[in-house]
């Protein structure tokens, strides 16, 4: 009897020791295979409108859009360990008061290796505004478009798949 017991306890400690191993394994080949996707990103253009603050409506507050234009194939990414894709646009800028800013400004998940030609012409889905409330004085602002990897085993990877190749301004703001 105790014989049989400890048998069985050996073979699954055996058992799950080789997963572990087969997890490790998948985990960090999916590190090796990684390729650096590469894309397109253009802002074509920008506005800023000072609109009316919600809760003080004597106060203006302004907002950012910009249309831009994307194209990423990130089907290099889509590997035996890949779940998903968080693709975003990022707004990267250091604001009036010396604080570097990075805001989200559009972004889409990609859950199927056919979806991962990232193709998109349009304006940005969530609000961009500063802290200050205005972005006048605020300097250029770089625009990068990056990626989060989550895969089924291992730690999320972060990458970068396109950048704006010089910082653009922000044109003054323009009434409603
Ligand atoms: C977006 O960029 C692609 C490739 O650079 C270009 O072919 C297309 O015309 C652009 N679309 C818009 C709406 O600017
Ligand atoms: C924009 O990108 C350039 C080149 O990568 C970098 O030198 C610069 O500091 C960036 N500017 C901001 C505001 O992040």
């Amino acid at each position: 009897m105790h014989n049989i017991f400890s048998r069985v306890n050996n073979v699954s400690a055996f058992l799950s020791s080789c997963m572990m191993t087969l997890l490790a394994a998948i985990a960090l080949s999916s590190f090796l295979f990684t390729a650096t996707p590469h894309g397109d990103l253009t802002i074509s253009s920008i506005k800023v409108v000072a609109s009316n603050a919600r809760r003080y409506p004597n106060k203006k507050q302004d907002v950012a859009f910009m249309n831009f234009n994307i194209t990423a194939d990130l089907t290099p990414l889509f590997h035996w360990n890949t779940k998903q894709l968080f693709v975003y646009l990022q707004a990267e800028y250091t604001n009036k008061q010396g604080v570097k800013n990075e805001v989200v400004i559009w972004d889409r998940i990609v859950r199927r290796k056919g979806d991962a030609f990232v193709k998109f012409a349009g304006k940005n889905k969530y609000m961009f505004r500063d802290i200050s409330s205005s972005f006048k004085g605020v300097p250029p602002a770089n625009y990068t478009l990056k990626y989060n990897l989550m895969p089924y085993v291992g730690v999320l990877q972060y990458g970068e798949a396109a950048r704006t190749t010089e910082e653009l301004p922000f044109p003054p703001s323009q009434r409603l």
